[in-house]
């Protein structure tokens, strides 16, 4: 395990995701029952981006530190939230400012050094609860949650060249034992044939009884994928997308793209839909 998150804290991906996952935390409080959110692969929870690892890519500067002044309507819920937080607030602390008093959260992390720093954040926190575990065998092992309505996060860290397709197992795992969960997976766009690939067994992933459906797949790319060396774009895919998801995320993307993108050829963003409900 040599990925740390801190390096690229705030990047352009962080920007694209964590938007996103304010979008569907909201989403899910819509409505007063009680939810629990799994973060399959946590990180350490938040960053300082002028100093340490974050400081020293600057990554952050084409990501977070062109949101930060005067973001554009759609994006100020999730700029505020990063302003109000102090620190690059990662996935965890996104989640944990918006839960309410009746919500939970449960962060899996295998790094000992940030599950360490996962579990001081969140020391004496009743509803939070952070395990130094296998995220992949936490689908299978942790869901459902016992409010039986939630989100599951699955941000895996790509180290392994297989790794795009253990999403498509992930999900199926943790779908059948949460029929009614959202589940959202992000993957990296580097060039196209892994991102096809993925889209196909995804479909594929939806045949027979036991398939998954309603499957969408948000996308964002700076330049057209064809570099497999570089991390040109990332998407987002969402199963069982809640309500308005296909009308208000393009909206996101599009606002994204129109401050991180640098202009170049083939830049875009999509949403496409997968697999039918
Ligand atoms: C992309 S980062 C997560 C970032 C975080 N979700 C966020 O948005 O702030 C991926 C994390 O997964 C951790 N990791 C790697 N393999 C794991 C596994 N099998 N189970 C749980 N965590 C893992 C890495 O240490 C790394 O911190």
């Amino acid at each position: 395990m040599n990925y740390r998150h801190a390096f690229h804290a705030g990047n352009f991906s962080d920007c694209m995701k964590h938007a996103l996952l304010v979008w569907l935390l909201r989403a899910i409080a819509r409505k007063p029952a009680p939810f629990c959110m799994l973060d399959t692969h946590a990180g350490a929870g938040r960053y300082a981006l002028d100093a340490g690892p974050a400081a020293r890519t600057g990554e952050w500067h084409g990501g977070i530190g062109r949101l930060l002044d005067d973001p554009p309507g759609v994006l100020t819920d999730y700029v505020g939230l990063v302003r109000g937080l102090g620190l690059y607030p990662g996935s965890p602390a996104l989640a944990r400012a918006l839960l309410r008093p009746q919500d939970c959260l449960t962060c899996c992390e295998l790094h000992a050094e940030d599950a360490g720093t996962l579990r001081r954040l969140f020391a004496g926190d009743a509803q939070v609860a952070v395990h130094q575990r296998d995220g992949w065998e936490a689908l299978g092992a942790l869901l459902p949650p016992r409010e039986r309505r939630g989100l599951v996060l699955i941000d895996p860290p790509y180290e392994q060249p297989d790794e795009i397709f253990r999403i498509v197992a992930g999900l199926r795992t943790g779908w059948m034992r949460f029929r009614s969960g959202i589940f959202a997976a992000w993957y990296p766009i580097k060039h196209r044939a892994p991102v096809r690939d993925l889209h196909a067994a995804l479909r594929q992933a939806s045949l027979g009884e036991a398939g998954l459906s309603d499957i969408v797949a948000a996308e964002l790319w700076l330049r057209e994928p064809v570099d497999a060396a570089r991390l040109n774009g990332c998407g987002l895919v969402v199963v069982n997308p809640p309500y308005l998801f296909t009308e208000e995320i393009p909206l996101i993307l599009d606002a994204l793209l129109q401050r991180l993108g640098t202009r170049e050829t083939g830049e875009g963003t999509a949403l496409v839909r997968l697999v039918d409900e």
